[in-house]
């Protein structure tokens, strides 16, 4: 049998070495509050690429200042920020790595001073602050964010653009029904509740020719909220914009009591792969190399994104190939030490 976790893929021009995604980890380390990267972020995901790891995909990267979770959140709203993705792009570069980075914008959900925005004024939580309901000069601004952000993740030389569409934040809340009460054309029906996602894929994409991912939350654990058979639309519709990829996370919409199990996400992936046909990637309590090949094998997802066991095993490729009885390539420098 072919190990399928150490096959090669490619979307566009661009070939992952094996299956392997590092999802996007906020490390909440830009210590100046300014977005810009630091020691930490150098280190961090330089090391994940010695590992091996195919594609790694930088954590939310804020298009705005209020569009960051909290004040240390990494940006990319300023051309100044260029160089330091630059810097960490072509570290993760020398050691073989493709490289991702997740645009964001928190919404309702972020923790700052001063006003938050979101489709409707309604807070996540009653500890959470009350956002103010976005204008639709608000939204448009928002859009070319977005859309300055690619420009901008582009000359820093990534590969592949994740526009973050789950957990709750911005995009997610416009999407979901219970955090959008709009009454004009960005609310109501599922195609109005769309619309600012289809604005910010078309404006992305005005300027990016890249691999598109979009991460969606395809479940909102909830009675009135949104459901995987819901994705399957939305995955059709972003698959006819030339998205190539969904990344299925699930949940943070609003406040939810959620099952989670060894790979308990993986489903909602299977759903939106076989409803929509578009590639998707796999993420949730996903640890040991046999569960990884089993999603592969077995067509439920195209990728498989780690988070957490990243975060305790930056050599997690190297682990999973033992477990999977294949050698892969080491570095150079830690042949010796590699088998
Ligand atoms: C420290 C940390 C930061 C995270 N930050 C992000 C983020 O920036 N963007 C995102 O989409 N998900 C984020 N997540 C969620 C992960 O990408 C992943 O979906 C989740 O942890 C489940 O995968 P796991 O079980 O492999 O950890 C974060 C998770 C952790 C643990």
């Amino acid at each position: 049998m072919n190990v399928k976790l150490f096959s090669p893929f490619t979307i566009k021009d661009v070939t992952f070495k094996n299956r392997i995604v590092m999802a996007p980890m906020c490390m909440y380390s830009s210590h100046n509050k300014d977005g810009h990267i630091q020691n930490w972020h150098r280190t961090h995901y330089t090391t994940r690429a010695v590992g091996q790891v195919g594609l790694i995909i930088v954590e939310a990267t804020a298009v705005t200042p209020q569009g960051r979770i909290s004040p240390q959140d990494l940006g990319i709203w300023s051309d100044d920020h260029i160089d330091g993705f630059k810097e960490i792009v072509s570290l993760m570069k020398e050691h073989g790595a493709k490289t991702g980075i997740q645009l964001a914008h928190a919404g309702r959900k972020a923790v700052l001073e001063g006003e938050i925005l979101a489709p409707s004024a309604i807070s996540f939580n009653e500890k959470m602050k009350t956002p103010k309901e976005m204008t639709k000069a608000d939204i448009a601004e928002t859009v070319e964010a977005f859309k300055k952000g690619a420009e901008r993740a582009a000359k820093a030389g990534f590969d592949v653009i994740e526009i973050h569409g789950a957990h709750g934040y911005l995009i997610n809340e416009f999407l979901s029904p219970l955090s959008n009460k709009r009454t004009d054309e960005y609310g109501g029906p599922a195609d109005h509740r769309y619309r600012f996602l289809s604005e910010v894929i078309d404006a992305v994409k005005s300027v990016w020719e890249g691999p598109l991912f979009v991460r969606v939350s395809a479940h909102d654990y909830n009675e009135d909220g949104l459901t995987p058979e819901d994705y399957i639309t939305f995955s059709q519709w972003m698959k006819d914009q030339g998205v190539d990829l969904i990344d299925v996370s699930s949940g943070g919409v609003a406040p939810a009591q959620i099952n989670v199990y060894p790979g308990y996400q993986v489903k909602y992936s299977e759903t939106i792969k076989n409803g929509t046909e578009i590639p998707t990637g796999a993420v949730g309590l996903i640890t040991t190399g046999k569960q990884a090949e089993e999603i592969l094998q077995n067509d439920r997802a195209d990728l498989v994104f780690l988070a957490r066991e990243l975060l305790r095993d930056p050599y997690w490729p190297r682990t999973a190939a033992k477990e999977l009885g294949v050698q892969i390539e080491a570095p150079k420098q830690y042949e010796r030490g590699w088998i």
